[in-house]
């Protein structure tokens, strides 16, 4: 792969946010270094993209889409990735995950891959969540919450337990497995470019095409992503007194995490997972508030935004699911203490416009969008030897123990 070093980078604390780079060639070929040279363009040859992907695991959230598009997913992930899917598909009437489970078990024969297979509100999982004092994470039926964030979460505890040093994240209802491939190969690349051990990369769609008047259209932003960019720029400007717009890849679901980084941070459930990691890698490691990570501001944490040559093809879920999302993003940035609060201001006016509750009742977004803890709060071992034990969805294929 060849792509762009970050042309420009905004700073704030201990946080670099880089600018949106381009790829010049999904494959660069074999060998290593250039012709001529470059000092502006990186190339990564086949076995620096390989070894990264080695301690790689990528994490599939699955509620409810169709087998195809998650067979099409599997296909693209390379085989040196360790797979985990974590599924909150319906277990009744039919039984989704049983059905997607076997499916896995009988594609994994032919791919030869590692691939772990788990249902998020497995009441077994509940329980060792609750014993290992984990409550952030469960609903009050003592089941794991619903909600992607959460899925996301029992996805990274179980790449730490397989001691990867990278996770990524990859939607389930993409229809486009080239995509995919590109996805991890970026995050890959994105991490051979980081020089500190705490690390973000998030992919920027190049085009997320629409069917209109019978022809696709290449737009370049959803609405929603558009708005939550807007404001995570605002959010930045306010505080450095520059405006500035340098954040593209605010709702991006692919995105991937250094497992140091991945430890130390919050998650807010449901969608707005994305949207507050910006918010909480700012709070933590910002300079703005005190911080609980002297390492990390000390090596520095870095945020890659770069920019797929694939369009993105994914399920329409309709409106109310898109201002579902968009509520919960701008939720994040208002209920952040660091918000400006002019900002907090409109916000707070925008949401309770959006949801129809009276703007002079202050909003408790901290209870609609609860916030797990990190997950260095639990023990790796203990939780890895329970989940063997105790959890009967817990499905490994490929000879994963
Ligand atoms: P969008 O693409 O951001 O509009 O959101 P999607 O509705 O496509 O959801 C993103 C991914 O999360 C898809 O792969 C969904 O199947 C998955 N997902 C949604 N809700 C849940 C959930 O409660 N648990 C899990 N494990 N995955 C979920
Ligand atoms: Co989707």
């Amino acid at each position: 792969m060849k792509l762009d070093f970050p042309r420009y980078t905004e700073r704030l604390g201990a946080v670099s946010i880089h600018g949106v780079q381009r790829i010049y060639e999904l494959d660069s070929g074999k060998s290593k270094g250039f012709l001529t040279s470059h000092q502006t363009i990186k190339k990564f040859d086949y076995d620096e993209i390989s070894n990264i992907l080695h301690d790689m695991a990528i994490v599939v959230p699955v509620k409810d889409e169709k087998l195809k598009l998650l067979e099409g997913v599997l296909s693209g992930i390379p085989n040196e990735c360790l797979v985990i899917i974590i599924s909150n598909s319906p277990r009744n009437p039919v039984d989704r995950f049983t059905m997607e489970a076997e499916t896995v078990r009988q594609l994994g024969r032919f791919m030869d891959k590692r691939i772990v297979v788990m249902y998020q509100r497995d009441p077994a999982l509940g329980d060792i969540f609750k014993k290992l004092g984990y409550d952030s994470i469960l609903a009050p039926d003592g089941n794991v919450r619903n909600g992607k964030a959460e899925g996301m979460v029992i996805g990274m505890l179980i790449a730490k337990m397989y001691q990867k040093d990278y996770v990524g994240f990859i939607d389930s209802d993409n229809y486009v497995p080239g995509a995919v491939n590109e996805y991890v190969k970026i995050f890959a690349a994105g991490f051979g470019m980081a020089s500190t051990p705490y690390s973000n990369i998030r992919v920027s769609w190049v085009f997320k095409p629409k069917v209109r008047n019978n022809s696709l259209q290449f737009s370049k932003w959803g609405r929603v992503s558009e708005v939550t960019n807007k404001n995570l720029n605002s959010m930045l400007s306010g505080i450095t007194g520059f405006e500035t717009e340098v954040i593209k890849t605010g709702n991006s679901g692919e995105h991937a995490l250094s497992m140091p980084l991945a430890e130390s941070l919050h998650y807010s459930s449901g969608y707005s997972i994305e949207p507050y990691e910006f918010v909480d890698i700012f709070e933590k490691f910002g300079g703005l508030l005190p911080s609980d990570y002297p390492n990390a501001i000390e090596k520095g944490v870095e945020i890659f935004q770069i920019e797929t040559r694939n369009p993105h093809f994914h399920e329409d879920k309709g409106k109310s699911h898109l201002n579902e999302m968009l509520e919960a993003a701008l939720a994040t940035i208002a209920g952040s203490k660091i918000c400006p609060p002019d900002l907090k201001e409109g916000l707070d006016d925008q949401i309770a416009h959006m949801s129809g509750i009276k703007s002079h009742k202050k909003p408790d977004y901290r209870k609609k969008y609860p916030v797990i803890e990190p997950i260095s709060a639990i023990p790796i071992e203990e939780f890895a030897k329970n989940l063997r034990e105790k959890v009967e969805t817990f499905f490994r294929y490929g000879g994963l123990k």
